[in-house]
């Protein structure tokens, strides 16, 4: 017997696409399955003005493959320097969707990011006049915090005291990897989400560690305990409309991955809809993915879920998806859930 669900078409929330050679491989990646993708501008150097918005959507644009109805949604990424007027300028022609804020140093290609939240809040309390995302990359970045806690400690030490300073912001909270995140996210009732990527839900820190080191399942915010991913789980299978998938896929090349001091990222998107398929069957709550992937999302940014839909089928024989893809840079490994998947979109 096949089983057959189809959804709303999905978007993605937080995605990395690179440039040029790197862009030209990955984009069809999530172009055959997603309607659109909030793009993380985490670019060297980085997104920083309106102008640099508008070339790199065009470059996205014209990577994409023939009749390919994708739409990118374009972020500016914050610095202690952003100007106000020409960010309220670019969000208000439509041309980004939001804002990112990575903490200086917290991830890769961050050291433009934001240096101390008291440098940005007049960017941010304009942010909140004209009703602009902000998306966080919420991690402090102090040697003396341990990297397994350091999620938890921005919550009590930025995020917490932010939302009291501008309530009236909209802020996503990004790839939440903790109890702590799913918890205060909860604790809100207004202008507080958070995206949690397909990887999260699977691994926890055991996998990068036991049995040898897996370079592939690094990433930033790191994996954490398990009863952690489990809290992760019942957030994104719960239907809550606060919880909504962002992947994070964040390609790099193996060399990259694999090496004395290797990349921090996940590349999950050739397989990401299958991978959540999995999760949310064995979790008995299929009928909840179309929340996560397609509607809480669109809900939350104010704006229409995509019209077309995407149907996934189930068949005995494991779906065969390429362990990796090819890019002039080289290859990039595709996230290895470690089981076999047999959701395939069709
Ligand atoms: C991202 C990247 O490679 O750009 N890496 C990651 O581990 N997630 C940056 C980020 O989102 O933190
Ligand atoms: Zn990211």
């Amino acid at each position: 017997m096949t089983e057959t669900i189809t959804i709303t078409r999905p978007d993605d929330w937080h995605l990395h696409l690179r440039d040029d050679a790197m862009l030209q491989a990955v984009l069809p990646e999530t172009a055959r399955h997603f309607g659109r993708a909030i793009i993380m501008p985490n670019l060297v150097p980085p997104v920083v003005t309106a102008a640099d918005a508008a070339a790199y959507r065009d470059r996205i644009l014209a990577a994409l493959p023939k009749n390919a109805a994708f739409q990118p949604l374009m972020t500016l990424y914050l610095t202690d320097h952003t100007d106000p007027v020409d960010l309220a300028a670019a969000y208000a022609d439509g041309l980004i969707t939001a804002v990112k804020l990575y903490p200086a140093g917290a991830t890769t290609n961050s050291a433009f990011g934001v240096t101390d939240i008291k440098h940005v809040m007049p960017v941010l309390e304009k942010m909140a006049a004209i009703g602009c995302p902000l998306c966080i990359h919420g991690e402090v970045t102090g040697a003396d915090i341990d990297i397994f806690d350091r999620e938890a400690v921005f919550i009590d030490t930025v995020l917490d005291p932010l939302r009291r300073a501008l309530p009236e912001l909209k802020i996503i909270s990004e790839h939440i990897t903790t109890k702590n995140g799913v918890d205060y996210v909860m604790s809100a009732d207004q202008n507080l989400a958070a995206t949690i990527t397909t990887h999260h839900l699977i691994i926890n820190r055991n996998h990068i560690f036991v049995g040898g080191i897996k370079p592939h399942y690094f990433c930033l915010p790191i994996a954490k305990r398990e009863h952690h991913r489990l809290a992760l789980r019942k957030a994104a299978t719960s239907g809550d409309a606060r919880f909504f998938l962002g992947t994070d896929s964040a390609p790099h090349t193996d060399p990259n991955k694999e090496s004395a001091c290797g990349c921090a990222g996940v590349f999950s998107a050739t397989n990401t809809m299958s991978c959540l398929a999995h999760v949310f069957e064995q979790d008995g709550a299929l009928d909840q993915l179309e929340a996560f992937t397609s509607l809480n999302g669109p809900a939350y940014y104010g704006v229409a879920p995509n019209r077309d839909t995407l149907t996934l089928v189930k068949s005995t024989t494991p779906v065969d998806y390429p362990t990796s893809i090819e890019t002039r840079d080289g290859p990039v490994t595709v996230f290895d859930p470690g089981y076999p998947l047999h959701w395939r979109v069709v």
